[in-house]
């Protein structure tokens, strides 16, 4: 087989997700909603499987991980508070001649330039615009009741900080854990699902005492490191960025970014951030409510620090797709192949009978093994050959073909999707197989 090399682009990723109902642009029927997608049935696998890979992450010796579902609205205060009112904004500039906005730090800006979309320059001044979507709740229209759609999960468990710790009985250190959406009102969403509006996060806020604080930092580093590792990415196309003092956002003591080598170029994927005690304290003085925790031991109360991990889903989908999409050649002939780590695959396995006679057994096969594996397919259409590459491009790591022989040896044939190597194994050892090669639920 010839390793061709990944020949990745954005739109051929959007192709593919089209093509094979990864994703969908929102209310596309409608003209659709620019920043908002809908996920299909393979992309919903593939989302899942991605968030099981990071709650398995988190799992670790030195404390216990509580998750939470925090709610989507959250109250006016709770944002002043977390400064988002104040300082969670871009810089905007709208074209006055063809109204078209940009965000005015964009990488593809020049402010001194023309418009890139009409090519007049005429300019409005740069403004700040917030990223929050704000809302009323209720029906008194009086300002008294603004509610914002959460731009980030973390405030929620900032704000359940006491109500986790004390119904847990949780002692230093610990983590709360989330997945869930947030909203921003991006400027120019773009690059697909990378900068959305609407976008799911999973993140941890991880408590611990002033004193062992920069440890934990970096064991949370290294841990982030061991889950890209884990999943699969080629690690050469990783790197960690230490922001300077001039680039911390105005909560953290230091925080790193991993990032990740797009065709677009190194770009954020995760966020990790030792916040120091400035979220519980704001809460405190916002809310009233002492969010301090009392040491036994000490007899002294103190705030803890929060160290945090942030990372994208839709960011994360995006960047496994980058990362397993090659177009190589096998068998004489080219294919698109998605090389995801069978954990995160969204179909494990696909069987075929050989021809439309044996169509009976295999797919009785095909039902005991899906007793095991759920997520499996059966494909009876088209020549072996056309079959393998279906499931080449949606990444299952491995076909199985029920042929003549195999009702007389009660074996099939099982092929690697990334070598093409085929073996025969005994029809009562496909499942130990396919858990050998990481092939599990
Ligand atoms: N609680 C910290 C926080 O929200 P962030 O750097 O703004 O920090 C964390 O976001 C992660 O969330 C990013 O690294 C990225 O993976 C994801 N993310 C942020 N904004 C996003 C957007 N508009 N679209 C998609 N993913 C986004």
């Amino acid at each position: 087989m010839e390793q061709k090399s990944t020949h990745a682009t954005l739109d051929k990723i959007i192709s593919l997700c089209k093509r094979k109902g990864f994703v969908f642009q929102t209310a596309e029927i409608y003209g659709g909603l620019n920043g908002v997608y809908d996920f299909g049935h393979l992309g919903f696998l593939l989302r899942e499987n991605i968030k099981q890979a990071w709650k398995k992450s988190i799992e670790n010796d030195l404390g216990e991980i509580y998750t939470l579902e925090g709610s989507l609205l959250g109250v006016h205060r709770m944002w002043e508070a977390s400064g988002h009112v104040e300082n969670f904004h871009d810089p905007m500039i709208d074209c006055k001649n063809c109204k078209k906005r940009f965000r005015a730090d964009d990488d593809s800006m020049d402010i001194n330039k023309c418009c890139p979309d009409c090519g007049i320059k005429n300019w409005t001044e740069v403004r700040n615009f917030n990223l929050m979507f704000k809302t009323e709740v209720g029906a008194v229209s009086d300002g008294s009741a603004y509610a914002y759609l959460r731009p980030e999960t973390a405030q929620t468990i900032f704000i359940n900080f006491k109500n986790m710790m004390t119904t847990n009985r949780a002692k230093l250190p610990f983590g709360v854990a989330q997945i869930g959406k947030s909203f921003r009102n991006e400027i120019t969403p773009k690059q697909f699902l990378f900068r959305l509006r609407e976008f799911e996060q999973m993140e941890l806020e991880w408590f611990c005492k002033e004193e062992t604080s920069m440890d934990m930092f970096n064991f949370w580093l290294e841990k982030r490191r061991e889950f890209y590792k884990n999943i699969g990415l080629n690690m050469d196309k990783i790197r960690f960025h230490a922001h300077s003092k001039e680039e911390l956002a105005h909560y953290s003591v230091c925080c790193t970014d991993i990032e990740y080598q797009f065709p677009f170029g190194f770009k954020e994927l995760e966020g990790i951030a030792h916040r120091g005690t400035f979220d519980l304290t704001q809460h405190s003085k916002f809310s009233g409510k002492d969010l301090a925790v009392f040491d036994e031991e000490t007899k002294t109360s103190s705030t803890p620090v929060v160290v945090e991990t942030s990372v994208g889903v839709d960011r994360l989908f995006l960047t496994v797709l980058f990362d397993a999409y090659y177009e190589d050649e096998m068998d004489g002939e080219t294919r698109v192949v998605l090389k995801l780590d069978p954990t995160i695959a969204p179909i494990k396995l696909a069987i075929f009978p050989l021809t439309k006679k044996l169509e009976e057994p295999a797919h009785n096969l095909f039902k005991e093994i899906r007793k095991s594996i759920p997520h499996i397919q059966f494909d009876v259409t088209g020549s072996i050959g056309k079959r393998y590459r279906r499931q080449d491009e949606i990444g299952t790591p491995f076909c199985i073909t029920y042929d003549f022989e195999s009702e007389v040896d009660k074996a099939v044939t099982i092929r690697d999707r990334d070598t093409g190597k085929q073996e025969r194994v005994a029809i009562a050892e496909i499942l130990s197989y396919l858990t050998q090669h990481n092939i599990t639920k």
